[in-house]
């Protein structure tokens, strides 16, 4: 589906709903990975509001992105118990072999790094997620070998 066709959609589907930007938002993004600049006057016109606005309530949320993720999105949990699990060295570890911090994808477009508030394993500290998939007791060195595998 094109940009146009995926927000007309979204909007439609939560049309005179209040506060109905931000599912619109996660819709657009759930369906194409990112909210493209040009959906923006599209959501604008269709909503009533400034692009203003709506550029920044997407700045404002750090799980809105304006740009395609990378071809692999690693989430590294970054609550208490996997922090105190070695989550910190590993989060530092990620960004120095990645060369790009959190909410950014590597220059190259291999990678987004995102951080994630516990994932539920946090009896097998620290965890992750790769492309949505949950691995536990994670190492530097382990990370390094499943980015690997992915190509990445
Ligand atoms: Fe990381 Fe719970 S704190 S999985």
């Amino acid at each position: 589906a094109t940009v146009l066709q995926v927000t007309q959609q979204a909007v439609r589907h939560y049309k005179g709903q209040r506060g109905n930007l931000l599912p619109i938002l996660h819709a657009v993004q759930h369906a194409l990975g990112y909210i493209p600049a040009s959906a923006v006057p599209e959501l604008a016109k269709a909503l009533q509001l400034s692009r203003a606005e709506i550029h920044g309530v997407i700045s404002f949320y750090a799980h809105f992105r304006d740009q395609p993720a990378g071809k692999v999105v690693l989430e590294i949990c970054r609550a208490e118990s996997c922090q105190a699990m070695g989550g910190e060295q590993l989060a530092q570890h990620a960004e120095q072999t990645l060369g790009c911090g959190f909410h950014a994808t590597t220059a190259d477009g291999r990678v987004t790094l995102e951080p994630v508030y516990c994932l539920g394993l946090c009896a097998q500290s620290p965890a992750i997620m790769v492309n949505g998939q949950p691995h536990a007791r994670m190492t530097p060195s382990k990370l390094d070998r499943l980015l690997a595998a992915q190509g990445a």
